[in-house]
């Protein structure tokens, strides 16, 4: 199922990182924060057990997150993502799962995965924040379900109908969190109208 976050808070800062002047400094933070808006609706029906504490004053039956929370950023723009919602989810562990698109074919690459071993008994967000054909986001969520998860979450920021049609046929059990929904992916596989290049911008590197 597809969840859109319009919030006038998101819908702000995103026309912030879609500007092309905005620089990295700017990019870096307003990703952050927008990632941050994100994590309390992406967390709102998380699971939760009953237990009674003790207050200064009484006893009290309340309840606490039941499962572990596991980040998974997809490398490198994912990486933007997580410092926003470990902010509002303190607990949660990361995992990391290296992944390009190959410029040519679009095709995702993996290079690099390193998971926490709680992954089976957890419930796991996959964060980019583009979701172009969804090759790198599908081929992700498929690792992750070889690795024993079995309740997985996608959250991105930026997505193109094209990419959100391919998990929902691959992945029909994942729900999707977008900020926003644009028109369609170009030529060359870049979302329209899109930020650009999510990594370069993050991190610099064009
Ligand atoms: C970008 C983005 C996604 C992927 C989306 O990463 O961060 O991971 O492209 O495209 P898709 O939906 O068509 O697979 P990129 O491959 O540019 O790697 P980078 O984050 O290292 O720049
Ligand atoms: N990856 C990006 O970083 N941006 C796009 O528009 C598409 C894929």
């Amino acid at each position: 199922m597809l969840h859109l976050l319009e919030h006038p808070l998101i819908t702000h800062k995103l026309t912030q990182i879609r500007r092309k002047e905005t620089g990295t400094k700017d990019f870096r933070q307003a990703l952050d924060e927008i990632a941050g808006l994100m994590a309390y609706e992406i967390s709102r029906d998380l699971p939760v057990t009953e237990i009674e504490i003790e207050t200064p004053v009484s006893t009290c039956k309340t309840h606490e997150l039941a499962k572990y929370i596991v980040l998974v950023p997809i490398l490198r723009a994912g990486l933007g993502m997580v410092d926003g919602i470990t902010h509002l989810i303190p607990t949660a562990k990361v995992g990391h799962v290296g992944m390009y698109r190959d410029h040519d074919t679009l095709e995702p690459k993996e290079y690099y995965a390193k998971l926490p071993p709680c992954i089976p008994d957890a419930v796991v967000m996959v964060l980019d924040p583009m979701l172009a054909t969804g090759g790198s986001a599908s081929a992700t969520i498929t690792y992750l379900k070889e690795q024993g998860a079995g309740q997985i979450r996608l959250v991105c920021i930026v997505g193109a109908p094209e990419g959100v049609e391919r998990i929902e046929r691959d992945h029909p059990d994942v729900d999707i969190y977008l900020s926003a929904l644009d028109e369609r992916l170009n030529e060359v596989g870049y979302i329209v109208p899109g930020l650009g290049d999510a990594g370069d911008r993050l991190f610099g590197t064009k």
